[in-house]
């Protein structure tokens, strides 16, 4: 089985960036948790902070890799031609938020990507990204 975690703009940051919303955690260390936590996946990890390469990254990826977990950072609350390209791939799609959107402020609440995923889980810290892969090995 074959995923790809793929992050949008300043979550190369984690681990620095406003770390009483996201933790004092780095993501090149959480994902060798990840990676030894589903011995028997290939999580390929991939990290932009321009939406351009986050689109050819899905274009590339989700035709034929079995699922992606995306967050895209607050190109979720902007971009219109993420939302197209998720229309476009057939990989399954899980969005992931580290934080609970919901609960800041209100630009934050809105998605255009959360209606072209299968799902979309918030708001549960970096565990986000595990629960998201086990969900996509569990998918039938
Ligand atoms: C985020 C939430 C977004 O609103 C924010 O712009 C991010 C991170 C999260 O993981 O909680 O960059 O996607």
């Amino acid at each position: 089985m074959k995923i790809i975690i793929i992050n949008g703009p300043n979550l190369n940051l984690l681990g620095q960036r406003e770390p009483g919303i996201y933790g004092k955690e780095s993501f090149d260390k959480y994902l060798l948790k990840l990676r030894s936590a589903f011995p028997d996946v290939i999580i390929d990890y991939f990290q932009s902070n321009h939406e351009g390469d986050i689109i050819d990254k899905l274009q590339q990826t989700g035709f034929d890799y079995d699922g992606i977990v995306l967050n895209a950072g607050a190109l979720s609350h902007t971009s219109i031609a993420i939302a197209d390209t998720l229309s476009a791939i057939t990989a399954r799609v899980i969005e992931v938020h580290i934080s609970n959107v919901f609960a800041r402020e209100e630009f934050r609440h809105h998605s255009y990507l959360s209606p072209k995923c299968f799902g979309v889980i918030v708001g549960l810290g970096l565990k986000g990204y595990k629960l998201a892969i086990q969900s996509l090995i569990w998918a039938d």
